[in-house]
Protein backbone atom coordinates (compact mmCIF):
# COMPACT_ATOMS: atom_id res chain seq x y z
CA UNK A 1 0.00 0.00 0.00
CA UNK A 2 0.90 3.60 -0.43
CA UNK A 3 1.86 5.61 2.22
CA UNK A 4 -1.92 7.36 1.84
CA UNK A 5 -4.88 6.42 -0.50
CA UNK A 6 -8.36 7.14 -1.32
CA UNK A 7 -10.51 4.13 -0.90
CA UNK A 8 -13.09 4.42 -3.40
CA UNK A 9 -15.50 1.37 -1.67
CA UNK A 10 -15.98 3.77 1.55
CA UNK A 11 -15.00 6.85 0.20
CA UNK A 12 -12.28 7.72 3.08
CA UNK A 13 -8.67 7.81 3.06
CA UNK A 14 -6.92 5.40 4.04
CA UNK A 15 -2.75 5.78 5.16
CA UNK A 16 0.11 4.13 7.74
CA UNK A 17 -0.35 5.34 11.15
CA UNK A 18 3.44 6.40 10.84
CA UNK A 19 3.37 7.28 14.64
CA UNK A 20 3.67 3.13 15.18
CA UNK A 21 6.89 2.96 12.74
CA UNK A 22 9.21 1.20 13.32
CA UNK A 23 7.29 -1.36 15.59
CA UNK A 24 4.17 -2.07 13.32
CA UNK A 25 2.62 -1.14 9.76
CA UNK A 26 -0.62 -0.01 11.59
CA UNK A 27 -3.19 1.22 8.58
CA UNK A 28 -5.87 3.55 9.47
CA UNK A 29 -9.01 4.97 7.81
CA UNK A 30 -10.30 8.73 7.95
CA UNK A 31 -13.75 9.05 7.76
CA UNK A 32 -14.29 12.78 8.64
CA UNK A 33 -11.71 16.07 8.13
CA UNK A 34 -12.06 15.56 11.57
CA UNK A 35 -10.00 12.63 11.97
CA UNK A 36 -8.02 13.23 9.06
CA UNK A 37 -6.87 16.81 10.75
CA UNK A 38 -6.36 15.10 13.84
CA UNK A 39 -4.11 12.62 11.82
CA UNK A 40 -2.27 15.12 10.16
CA UNK A 41 -1.40 17.05 13.70
CA UNK A 42 -0.18 14.38 15.09
CA UNK A 43 1.95 13.21 12.37
CA UNK A 44 0.16 10.07 12.16
CA UNK A 45 0.80 11.49 8.53
CA UNK A 46 3.66 13.92 7.60
CA UNK A 47 6.38 15.29 5.14
CA UNK A 48 5.51 17.94 2.43
CA UNK A 49 4.52 15.50 -0.43
CA UNK A 50 2.47 13.22 1.73
CA UNK A 51 0.73 16.25 3.34
CA UNK A 52 -0.62 17.94 0.34
CA UNK A 53 -2.19 14.52 -0.98
CA UNK A 54 -3.86 14.71 2.87
CA UNK A 55 -5.15 18.23 2.17
CA UNK A 56 -5.93 16.83 -1.57
CA UNK A 57 -7.88 13.96 0.11
CA UNK A 58 -9.19 15.71 3.09
CA UNK A 59 -11.06 18.40 1.00
CA UNK A 60 -12.79 14.85 -1.07
CA UNK A 61 -13.65 13.68 2.83
CA UNK A 62 -16.01 16.91 3.09
CA UNK A 63 -17.79 16.69 0.35
CA UNK A 64 -18.67 13.35 1.29
CA UNK A 65 -19.57 14.52 4.82
CA UNK A 66 -21.93 17.64 3.30
CA UNK A 67 -25.42 16.30 3.53
CA UNK A 68 -27.61 19.04 1.86
CA UNK A 69 -28.34 19.39 -2.14
CA UNK A 70 -27.55 22.74 -3.41
CA UNK A 71 -23.93 22.89 -5.14
CA UNK A 72 -23.06 26.46 -3.26
CA UNK A 73 -23.83 25.54 0.09
CA UNK A 74 -21.26 22.21 -0.74
CA UNK A 75 -18.80 24.96 -1.90
CA UNK A 76 -19.33 26.98 1.32
CA UNK A 77 -18.72 23.79 3.32
CA UNK A 78 -15.56 22.82 1.78
CA UNK A 79 -14.46 25.79 2.01
CA UNK A 80 -15.06 25.68 6.16
CA UNK A 81 -13.28 22.30 5.99
CA UNK A 82 -10.03 23.88 3.92
CA UNK A 83 -9.52 26.28 6.81
CA UNK A 84 -9.74 23.87 9.32
CA UNK A 85 -7.20 21.15 7.32
CA UNK A 86 -5.05 23.94 6.47
CA UNK A 87 -4.10 25.23 9.96
CA UNK A 88 -3.35 22.11 11.47
CA UNK A 89 0.12 22.41 10.20
CA UNK A 90 1.42 26.02 8.84
CA UNK A 91 4.70 25.27 7.72
CA UNK A 92 5.09 23.08 4.51
CA UNK A 93 3.63 24.79 2.06
CA UNK A 94 2.30 21.37 -0.01
CA UNK A 95 -0.96 20.81 2.83
CA UNK A 96 -2.61 24.30 1.07
CA UNK A 97 -1.70 23.92 -2.28
CA UNK A 98 -3.47 20.19 -2.36
CA UNK A 99 -6.23 21.84 -0.42
CA UNK A 100 -6.84 24.55 -2.87
CA UNK A 101 -5.97 22.76 -6.40
CA UNK A 102 -8.53 20.40 -5.77
CA UNK A 103 -11.17 23.51 -4.39
CA UNK A 104 -10.40 25.65 -7.20
CA UNK A 105 -11.53 22.59 -9.48
CA UNK A 106 -14.74 21.77 -7.64
CA UNK A 107 -15.67 25.30 -7.50
CA UNK A 108 -15.04 26.14 -11.74
CA UNK A 109 -15.98 23.10 -13.18
CA UNK A 110 -18.62 21.20 -10.26
CA UNK A 111 -21.84 22.25 -11.02
CA UNK A 112 -24.23 19.77 -8.85
CA UNK A 113 -23.79 18.08 -5.27
CA UNK A 114 -22.53 14.53 -7.33
CA UNK A 115 -20.14 16.09 -9.56
CA UNK A 116 -18.49 18.18 -7.26
CA UNK A 117 -17.70 14.97 -5.28
CA UNK A 118 -16.36 13.05 -8.44
CA UNK A 119 -14.14 16.21 -9.46
CA UNK A 120 -12.93 15.97 -5.85
CA UNK A 121 -11.97 12.64 -5.70
CA UNK A 122 -10.78 12.94 -9.48
CA UNK A 123 -8.62 16.05 -8.26
CA UNK A 124 -6.99 14.20 -5.29
CA UNK A 125 -6.32 11.08 -6.45
CA UNK A 126 -4.71 12.74 -9.42
CA UNK A 127 -2.40 14.70 -6.94
CA UNK A 128 -1.07 11.78 -5.27
CA UNK A 129 -0.40 10.11 -8.50
CA UNK A 130 1.33 12.85 -10.22
CA UNK A 131 3.45 13.06 -6.47
CA UNK A 132 4.95 9.03 -6.90
CA UNK A 133 6.00 10.36 -11.04
CA UNK A 134 7.24 13.30 -9.71
CA UNK A 135 9.49 11.55 -7.23
CA UNK A 136 10.67 9.37 -9.96
CA UNK A 137 11.87 12.62 -11.95
CA UNK A 138 13.75 13.90 -8.75
CA UNK A 139 15.09 10.21 -8.49
CA UNK A 140 16.24 10.08 -12.06
CA UNK A 141 17.76 13.57 -12.38
CA UNK A 142 19.58 13.39 -8.57
CA UNK A 143 20.98 9.90 -8.82
CA UNK A 144 23.67 11.37 -11.66
CA UNK A 145 25.08 13.51 -8.56
CA UNK A 146 25.83 10.32 -6.41
CA UNK A 147 28.71 7.71 -7.02
CA UNK A 148 29.35 4.58 -5.79
CA UNK A 149 30.82 4.07 -2.57
CA UNK A 150 29.24 7.60 -1.38
CA UNK A 151 28.52 7.54 2.54
CA UNK A 152 25.22 10.12 2.20
CA UNK A 153 24.05 11.90 5.52
CA UNK A 154 20.24 12.82 5.71
CA UNK A 155 17.90 14.05 8.32
CA UNK A 156 14.43 13.22 9.25
CA UNK A 157 12.46 11.06 6.41
CA UNK A 158 12.22 12.49 3.25
CA UNK A 159 11.11 9.30 1.57
CA UNK A 160 8.50 7.01 0.83
CA UNK A 161 6.59 7.81 3.96
CA UNK A 162 7.16 11.38 3.52
CA UNK A 163 5.22 10.93 0.06
CA UNK A 164 3.09 9.15 -1.61
CA UNK A 165 5.47 6.68 -2.63
CA UNK A 166 9.22 6.62 -3.85
CA UNK A 167 10.51 10.06 -1.43
CA UNK A 168 12.53 12.87 -2.72
CA UNK A 169 15.70 12.48 -0.60
CA UNK A 170 15.31 8.83 -0.04
CA UNK A 171 13.58 8.84 -3.44
CA UNK A 172 17.21 10.04 -4.53
CA UNK A 173 19.69 7.23 -3.17
CA UNK A 174 16.97 4.51 -4.41
CA UNK A 175 17.25 5.63 -7.96
CA UNK A 176 21.40 5.56 -7.32
CA UNK A 177 20.71 2.45 -5.71
CA UNK A 178 18.76 0.82 -9.34
CA UNK A 179 21.80 2.33 -11.25
CA UNK A 180 23.86 -0.39 -9.59
CA UNK A 181 25.55 2.37 -6.95
CA UNK A 182 26.47 0.70 -3.85
CA UNK A 183 25.68 3.66 -1.30
CA UNK A 184 26.08 4.14 2.90
CA UNK A 185 23.24 5.90 4.35
CA UNK A 186 23.89 8.25 8.06
CA UNK A 187 20.36 8.84 9.08
CA UNK A 188 19.93 11.50 11.55
CA UNK A 189 17.92 10.81 14.70
CA UNK A 190 16.09 13.30 14.58
CA UNK A 191 14.77 14.68 17.38
CA UNK A 192 12.27 14.85 19.26
CA UNK A 193 9.84 12.51 17.13
CA UNK A 194 12.61 10.72 15.85
CA UNK A 195 11.89 10.65 12.01
CA UNK A 196 14.90 9.51 11.10
CA UNK A 197 14.92 6.54 13.32
CA UNK A 198 12.08 5.60 12.99
CA UNK A 199 11.30 5.71 9.70
CA UNK A 200 14.18 6.85 7.22
CA UNK A 201 16.28 3.60 9.17
CA UNK A 202 13.49 1.38 8.27
CA UNK A 203 12.06 2.22 5.08
CA UNK A 204 16.08 2.01 3.94
CA UNK A 205 16.66 -1.40 5.49
CA UNK A 206 13.60 -2.69 3.85
CA UNK A 207 15.14 -1.31 1.08
CA UNK A 208 18.43 -3.24 1.42
CA UNK A 209 20.28 -0.30 2.07
CA UNK A 210 23.73 -0.34 4.74
CA UNK A 211 22.18 1.81 7.51
CA UNK A 212 24.13 3.79 10.13
CA UNK A 213 22.48 5.77 12.63
CA UNK A 214 23.70 8.63 14.82
CA UNK A 215 22.29 11.15 17.29
CA UNK A 216 21.69 14.50 15.87
CA UNK A 217 24.67 15.88 17.50
CA UNK A 218 27.22 13.36 16.04
CA UNK A 219 26.97 14.47 12.59
CA UNK A 220 30.04 17.39 12.82
CA UNK A 221 32.11 15.05 14.01
CA UNK A 222 31.70 12.76 11.06
CA UNK A 223 31.74 15.42 8.37
CA UNK A 224 35.37 17.23 10.15
CA UNK A 225 36.71 13.36 10.09
CA UNK A 226 35.69 13.15 6.15
CA UNK A 227 33.47 10.07 6.89
CA UNK A 228 30.55 11.97 5.30
CA UNK A 229 30.77 12.48 0.90
CA UNK A 230 27.00 14.33 0.71
CA UNK A 231 24.64 15.47 3.04
CA UNK A 232 20.94 15.35 1.37
CA UNK A 233 17.64 16.48 2.82
CA UNK A 234 13.67 17.26 1.47
CA UNK A 235 12.09 20.67 2.56
CA UNK A 236 9.32 21.56 3.34
CA UNK A 237 9.01 24.99 1.69
CA UNK A 238 11.33 26.60 -0.59
CA UNK A 239 11.27 30.81 -0.06
CA UNK A 240 13.02 32.97 -1.99
CA UNK A 241 16.50 33.01 0.12
CA UNK A 242 15.53 30.32 2.40
CA UNK A 243 14.86 27.03 2.98
CA UNK A 244 12.34 25.82 5.26
CA UNK A 245 12.85 22.13 6.99
CA UNK A 246 13.36 19.87 9.59
CA UNK A 247 14.25 21.66 12.34
CA UNK A 248 18.63 21.09 12.55
CA UNK A 249 18.49 21.05 8.65
CA UNK A 250 20.24 24.77 9.37
CA UNK A 251 22.83 23.90 11.64
CA UNK A 252 23.81 20.86 9.28
CA UNK A 253 24.49 23.28 6.13
CA UNK A 254 26.62 25.11 8.24
CA UNK A 255 28.85 21.89 8.90
CA UNK A 256 28.46 20.88 5.44
CA UNK A 257 30.24 24.08 4.46
CA UNK A 258 32.59 24.38 7.02
CA UNK A 259 33.96 20.86 5.42
CA UNK A 260 33.43 21.68 2.19
CA UNK A 261 31.03 18.66 1.57
CA UNK A 262 28.13 19.06 -1.19
CA UNK A 263 24.48 19.68 0.16
CA UNK A 264 21.33 18.86 -1.78
CA UNK A 265 17.81 19.59 -1.16
CA UNK A 266 15.58 17.45 -3.02
CA UNK A 267 12.12 18.47 -3.40
CA UNK A 268 9.61 18.86 -6.19
CA UNK A 269 8.49 22.42 -7.65
CA UNK A 270 5.61 22.21 -5.96
CA UNK A 271 7.21 23.03 -2.40
CA UNK A 272 8.86 26.21 -4.06
CA UNK A 273 6.84 29.10 -3.09
CA UNK A 274 7.32 32.17 -4.79
CA UNK A 275 5.63 34.54 -2.51
CA UNK A 276 7.95 33.05 0.53
CA UNK A 277 10.42 34.87 2.19
CA UNK A 278 12.30 34.08 5.27
CA UNK A 279 10.17 36.36 7.92
CA UNK A 280 6.70 35.68 6.47
CA UNK A 281 6.44 31.71 6.65
CA UNK A 282 4.91 30.45 10.13
CA UNK A 283 7.04 27.91 11.84
CA UNK A 284 5.73 25.03 13.45
CA UNK A 285 6.15 25.44 17.11
CA UNK A 286 4.93 22.35 18.70
CA UNK A 287 4.54 20.91 22.33
CA UNK A 288 6.22 21.57 25.12
CA UNK A 289 5.55 17.40 25.78
CA UNK A 290 7.63 16.55 23.08
CA UNK A 291 10.60 17.28 24.86
CA UNK A 292 9.37 16.84 28.53
CA UNK A 293 8.20 13.03 27.82
CA UNK A 294 9.66 10.06 25.77
CA UNK A 295 7.85 7.24 24.31
CA UNK A 296 4.03 6.16 24.55
CA UNK A 297 4.54 5.64 28.05
CA UNK A 298 5.31 9.35 28.05
CA UNK A 299 8.43 9.03 30.33
CA UNK A 300 9.26 12.27 32.35
CA UNK A 301 12.77 13.28 30.38
CA UNK A 302 12.98 16.89 32.20
CA UNK A 303 11.67 18.88 34.75
CA UNK A 304 7.95 19.39 35.04
CA UNK A 305 7.70 23.27 35.00
CA UNK A 306 10.71 23.58 32.31
CA UNK A 307 10.23 26.46 29.36
CA UNK A 308 10.31 24.54 26.00
CA UNK A 309 10.95 26.36 22.80
CA UNK A 310 9.80 23.23 20.29
CA UNK A 311 10.31 24.67 17.00
CA UNK A 312 9.45 22.01 14.04
CA UNK A 313 11.59 23.28 11.31
CA UNK A 314 14.45 25.63 10.57
CA UNK A 315 15.51 27.81 7.46
CA UNK A 316 18.72 27.92 5.57
CA UNK A 317 20.13 30.75 3.57
CA UNK A 318 20.76 29.85 -0.16
CA UNK A 319 24.36 30.54 -0.05
CA UNK A 320 24.34 26.78 2.23
CA UNK A 321 22.69 24.59 -0.45
CA UNK A 322 24.79 23.32 -3.25
CA UNK A 323 22.14 22.01 -5.78
CA UNK A 324 18.45 21.67 -5.58
CA UNK A 325 16.79 18.33 -7.28
CA UNK A 326 13.41 18.67 -8.56
CA UNK A 327 11.66 17.26 -11.37
CA UNK A 328 12.56 19.72 -13.57
CA UNK A 329 16.22 19.10 -13.77
CA UNK A 330 19.16 20.34 -11.14
CA UNK A 331 19.08 23.89 -10.28
CA UNK A 332 22.24 25.76 -8.42
CA UNK A 333 21.39 29.06 -6.50
CA UNK A 334 21.26 31.83 -7.22
CA UNK A 335 18.32 31.76 -9.06
CA UNK A 336 15.02 32.99 -9.01
CA UNK A 337 11.92 30.69 -8.50
CA UNK A 338 9.69 32.17 -10.79
CA UNK A 339 12.10 30.68 -13.76
CA UNK A 340 12.12 27.58 -12.02
CA UNK A 341 8.47 27.36 -12.23
CA UNK A 342 8.18 28.37 -15.40
CA UNK A 343 10.50 25.84 -17.07
O1 LIG B 1 7.47 17.23 10.83
P1 LIG B 1 7.55 16.38 9.59
O2 LIG B 1 7.91 14.97 9.88
O3 LIG B 1 6.34 16.53 8.72
O4 LIG B 1 8.76 17.03 8.81
C1 LIG B 1 9.12 16.50 7.56
C2 LIG B 1 10.34 17.09 7.01
O5 LIG B 1 10.90 18.03 7.55
C3 LIG B 1 10.83 16.54 5.74
O6 LIG B 1 12.21 16.61 5.68
C4 LIG B 1 10.23 17.36 4.59
O7 LIG B 1 8.85 17.41 4.67
C5 LIG B 1 10.61 16.85 3.29
S1 LIG B 1 9.69 15.43 2.94
C6 LIG B 1 9.91 14.88 1.39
Amino acid sequence: MKTIEWDDESNSVKMYDQTYLPVEGKIIECKTVDSLCEAISNLRVRGAPALGAAGAFGIALAAFEFSGNSASELISFMKEKAEQIVKTRPTAVNLERGVIQVLDVCELEGNCVDSIKSLAVFESKKIADEDVLINKKIGEFGQKLFEDGDVVLTHCNAGKMACVDWGTALGVLRSAKEQGKNLSVVSCETRPLNQGSRITAWELLKDGFEVYLITDSTAGFLMRTGYIDKVIVGADRVANDVVYNKIGTYSLAVLARENEIPFYVAAPSSTFDKDAWEGNVEIEMRSPDELKFIGREKTPNAPEDVKVLNLAFDATPMEYITAFITEKGIYEPPFLIEELLLD
